[in-house]
């Protein structure tokens, strides 16, 4: 699966049948780098950036974000976007996301999942599990990678991969970028839920914002040492009866298979897949936290398992969400489908309006990426570009490469108009020749 792909990228899954569409997995799938190479950042300090963004709470006019303590906290534009900052690659489609928090709307799918995966937990765990749904996704590079563990030659920490908000400030790319504050803040049990930001390509499963739901439980020696196991694999077993259960809790009576894999933050590794329509289903990645998570944060002499899922990834099998741009949409239609309690109503689509393709071939240069022609695509087409796929891909005999890419625009709403395309179209091919100072054919 995915062998073609750079290894941490989010890897698209190639195995998936046409009746399961392929869905954003975790990105923090086996490295080509030995994970020992790691730097490490250690320290205690609290995220600069955190009290950055306390400190703007006070400025009018801000995105209304978070809370911290009673703190209403706000993100101006000017501490995210920096245009001609060089350690700045956070644009303002992405900006326009903050403080939506549709995890938080208790009927939209994202936030009747998390809400049933929180049922989960408090019926089995009668409440001893600590929720954060509100937590800042503006977060240093230490919280989103040194603290765990993540090698400090990971592609994964590549502007390429990541948005920067300054060399020490990033958008989380996931929300394992809490786990160390938390235990260091004491808590034993949590579910961290939030947005999420990657740069990636552009098609039906992958959105540069998505949701990520955490789950992190420590165990105490006095818990494992009756048990004739040893820590290790007393939260390994204890990890996958949990998740098993939780799988059934959201899927029903299903087939479920362990897979063994690498995270730089667990050790072993596993992902639970789930056999539904007619295929395996990746649902989520876990594992026994490294130890050194553990000692760093106030921990020694315990274990802990952790585990990390995709809420758009589980919600668009569970309600039969055909594209991920759907979550974002206003539309009464999409919205007044669901309501706060129903998992797995499955939508109806409104309609169906046929996309418009567009190709443009260009040759590329060493810089070009893949991740910024859909930045800048999406830049100017917003949700209404659906998919940018490299058709066409050949180098001459002077060695110059030259790539096509097919842009299928289409609306989840409306028919969009000839013109309205031409000048989409016009505008992207502009922006890519300036931009990425490409040549084009
Ligand atoms: N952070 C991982 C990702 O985004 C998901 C994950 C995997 C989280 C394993 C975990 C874990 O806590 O144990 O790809």
């Amino acid at each position: 699966m995915a062998a073609t792909l750079p290894a941490f990228s989010a890897p698209r899954c190639s195995c998936s049948s046409s009746s399961s569409p392929r869905l954003p997995l975790p990105r923090f799938l086996p490295s080509a780098q030995p994970p020992a190479a790691a730097t490490l950042l250690r320290g205690r300090a609290r995220l600069q950036t955190s009290a950055a963004a306390a400190a703007a709470a006070v400025e009018v006019g801000g995105v209304k974000i978070a809370r911290e303590g009673n703190v209403e906290m706000s993100i101006l534009r000017s501490d995210v976007v920096k245009e001609g900052d060089p350690t700045n690659n956070v644009p303002d489609t992405i900006y326009s996301k903050f403080g939506l928090q549709l995890h938080r709307r208790d009927n939209h799918p994202l936030g009747i999942l998390k809400n049933t995966i929180y049922d989960y937990f408090d019926k089995n765990f009668s409440g001893q599990f600590n929720k954060f749904d509100d937590l800042c996704p503006l977060v240093s590079v230490k919280q989103n990678f040194d603290d765990v563990l993540v090698p400090a030659d990971h592609v994964s920490r590549s502007y390429n991969d990541t948005y920067y908000v300054d060399a020490q400030t990033v958008l989380r790319c996931h929300t394992s970028a809490h786990q160390a504050e938390l235990l260091r803040d004491g808590h034993t049990h949590f579910l961290v839920t939030g947005d999420v930001y990657r740069r990636d390509s552009i098609d039906s499963t992958h959105y540069p914002c998505f949701h990520q739901m955490e789950g992190f439980r420590v165990f105490s020696p006095d818990e494992w040492s009756g048990s004739g196991m040893d820590g290790t694999a007393y939260a390994a077993a204890d990890l996958k009866k949990t998740l098993e259960g939780l799988a059934e809790h959201l899927f029903g009576a299903v087939e479920m298979r362990w897979v063994d894999t690498y995270f730089p933050f667990t050790n072993p590794s596993f992902e639970l897949e789930i056999y539904f329509q007619d295929d395996w289903l990746e649902v989520l990645g876990c594992g026994v936290t490294e130890q050194e998570i553990l000692k760093n944060n106030g921990r020694t002499d315990n274990v802990a398992w952790a585990f990390g899922l995709g809420l758009e990834r589980l919600a668009m099998v569970l309600f039969d969400i055909p594209d991920i741009r759907l979550f974002w949409s206003n539309d009464k239609r999409f919205t007044s489908q669901f309501s706060e309690g129903k998992l797995g109503v499955k939508f109806k689509p409104f309609s169906k309006f046929p996309p418009c393709y567009k190709d443009m071939s260009f040759w590329i240069n060493e810089e070009f990426t893949e991740n910024n022609l859909c930045e800048v695509v999406r830049g100017i087409a917003g949700d209404l570009v659906e998919e940018v796929k490299l058709i066409d891909n050949f180098t001459n005999k002077k060695g110059m490469t030259s790539h096509c890419y097919r842009i299928a625009y289409r609306s989840m709403e409306r028919s969009l108009t000839d013109e309205e395309i031409n000048d989409m179209q016009w505008n992207v091919r502009e922006e890519v020749k300036n931009k990425l100072k490409v040549e084009l054919r």
